[in-house]
């Protein structure tokens, strides 16, 4: 798919911004602090109608203001055009997504429909930072590749929540009889989710395999291995697995009273990822995480764009300043030919060989706002 213009109203420091997109290569160019950023987080807020940044869609209002919406057009892949709006509105706390001028009976019927990929600072994350980081990508790309998915693990994250409060509130003290709803509800959407967790790593494996290849050009075996929170093989049932999460809950129950919080299931899971046969958390150098990373995005890509019939939009935040120029170029050339792409930069360097014209198109970002080039300097 392509994005064709977007208009950004009251959305963080962009109170009225519009863009006619290019459909190969968008460069947004600007000092820091300018609203680079900002304008990618609406284009993604805008096809998964949410932030990858922040959680609460007030965040991302302007300040002081009471309504922010993002409008644009999109072409899918089939070349059918799409007008899309999303809107928020502070005072109702309502947000109303709309498709055609038709409202979308539900959020979640949403994601999927528009892929998006995000590679960001804060993806850092993934491969530096703890279990839970690596748990939410994985889940966002299953979400986008799996509407089934995103409905499990939305709701087992809202058990997970409750259980907790029900253990926070038991001070320690006995309340096996308030968990057992919640329990079996647990069982139910936890073994759903670790089964799919399972299957998606597997096959994810041959797409990073490929896609580090191509970056690095050189042989440095990645791997990326589920370690579910209870013991499974590929040919697992989803009711052996639900046995097992069943059994493991009832072990730990004395602990859960003690600690006050939920110990079993997939909310415990962990991704591991290695490279030569070795952790990265433990050894790897800061390059080789981001080329990881990199790799794991265009993994994503690829995947997605299987899984959803429909090639995504990729954004890259503020990525060639990590990484050396060789490797820069090598991705910049790679994420050219994979579809339409936007990328943030405070410089035109890495640029310096591309053609602007129709396919590729550069926009300079002050202040909230698109400017011409001789205003940007
Ligand atoms: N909700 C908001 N309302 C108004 N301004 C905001 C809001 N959120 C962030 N900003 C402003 O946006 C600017 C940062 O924009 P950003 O897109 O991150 O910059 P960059 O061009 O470096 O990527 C900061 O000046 C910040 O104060
Ligand atoms: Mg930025």
């Amino acid at each position: 798919m392509k994005i064709l213009n977007a208009r950004l109203h009251n959305f963080r420091n962009h109170s009225e911004t519009s863009f006619d997109f290019a459909a190969r290569m968008n460069v947004l160019l600007g000092e820091n602090g300018q609203g680079k950023t900002n304008a990618l987080e609406a284009l993604s807020f805008f096809c998964l109608t949410k932030s990858f940044y922040a959680s609460a869609d007030a965040t991302v209002l302007m300040r002081d203001r009471e309504f922010f919406e993002i409008d644009g057009m999109l072409e899918s892949d089939n070349g059918k055009e799409f007008s899309l709006r999303v809107a928020y509105d502070n005072a109702q706390k309502s947000k109303k997504f709309t498709i055609n001028n038709a409202d979308a009976e539900k959020f979640s019927s949403v994601i999927g429909m528009f892929p998006v990929v995000v590679l960001s600072p804060e993806n850092n994350k993934v491969t530096f930072g703890a279990p839970n980081d690596r748990r939410k990508f994985i889940d966002l790309v299953i979400s986008q590749s799996s509407r089934a998915y995103m409905e499990d693990i939305l709701e087992y994250r809202r058990v997970v929540r409750q259980r907790n409060t029900i253990l926070t509130e038991a001070q320690g003290k006995e309340c096996g009889a308030l968990l057992t709803p919640w329990n079996e509800m647990l069982i139910l959407r936890g073994a759903r989710v670790i089964q799919k967790r399972n299957q998606f790593i597997r096959e994810f494996t041959p797409y990073i395999a490929d896609t580090y290849l191509r970056i690095v050009g050189e042989k440095e075996t990645p791997k990326i291995e589920y370690a579910p929170s209870v013991p499974i093989e590929a040919e697992t049932t989803v009711e052996e697995i639900q046995s097992r999460l069943a059994q493991k809950l009832a072990r730990k129950y004395n602990d859960e009273l003690r600690f006050r919080t939920s110990l079993a299931g997939p909310h415990r899971d962990e991704v591991l990822l290695s490279l030569n046969g070795m952790q990265l958390k433990h050894f790897a150098s800061q390059g080789q995480h981001k080329t990881y990373l990199v790799a794991l995005k265009v993994a994503e890509f690829f995947y997605l764009k299987e899984r959803c019939n429909e090639t995504p939009v990729f954004l890259l935040d503020d990525v060639f300043s990590e990484l050396d120029e060789n490797r820069s170029q090598k991705l910049l050339s790679l994420v050219e030919s994979l579809g339409q792409t936007f990328i943030t930069a405070t410089g035109e360097k890495m640029f310096g060989g591309v053609h602007w014209n129709k396919q590729r198109r550069k926009f300079f970002i002050k202040d909230g706002a698109v400017v011409n080039e001789a205003m940007a300097a």
